[in-house]
């Protein structure tokens, strides 16, 4: 039995175990990081949603909009990540110029990143409707910017 002072060291146990999982993942398969990705991407796409509505005026949920803005910025950090060599073949709509055109693709990312927080700040800084506006559109098109140049999209 444990006593109250040994006790405490359980949840200790579990790092070992957890290092152990982790460097299982360390080679996690391409499957395995297009369908993380093409998630992480979905989530983008539904703050996005959520903020365009919000933005439109057609919903006003109190503080919602930081909110997505934050998500959107937190998100955008670092694109690039989603997609390491070797995650162009299988279910995935990212085209072969991602990788033959990785600077063009970086430059795409960054572009992407410093619009969210550019849309961020607008929002925190009360910059008002217009500056929201037109920083909300800013960003979308540097979402459709990456997109139609590196994603085959299929039609929907
Ligand atoms: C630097 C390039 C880049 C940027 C920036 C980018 N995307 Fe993507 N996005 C991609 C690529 C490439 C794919 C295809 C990924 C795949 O299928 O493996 C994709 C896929 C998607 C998908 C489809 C996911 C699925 O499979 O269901 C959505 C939705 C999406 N992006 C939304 C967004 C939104 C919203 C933004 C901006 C806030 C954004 N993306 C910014 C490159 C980008």
């Amino acid at each position: 039995m444990l006593d109250h002072k040994t006790a405490h060291l359980g949840p200790w146990l579990a790092v070992p175990m957890l290092a152990l999982s982790l460097a299982c993942l360390a080679q996690p398969d391409s499957e395995d990081v297009i369908k993380y990705r093409q998630n992480y991407m979905k989530a983008l796409g539904g703050h996005m949603g959520s903020a365009a509505q919000i933005v439109r005026g057609k919903v006003d949920p109190e503080g919602h909009l930081a909110r997505h803005a934050e998500a959107i910025a937190a998100l955008s950090e670092d694109i690039t990540v989603l997609f390491p060599k070797g995650s162009d073949f299988g279910e995935t709509e990212a085209k072969p110029e991602v990788w033959e055109d990785w600077q063009g693709f970086q430059k795409a990312a960054s572009k992407e990143k410093r619009a969210s927080a550019e849309f961020l700040s607008a929002v925190q800084g009360g910059g008002g409707a217009k500056a929201v506006g037109a920083s909300f559109k800013a960003l979308s098109d540097a979402c459709k910017g990456c997109h139609e140049n590196y994603r085959a999209e299929e039609e929907e």
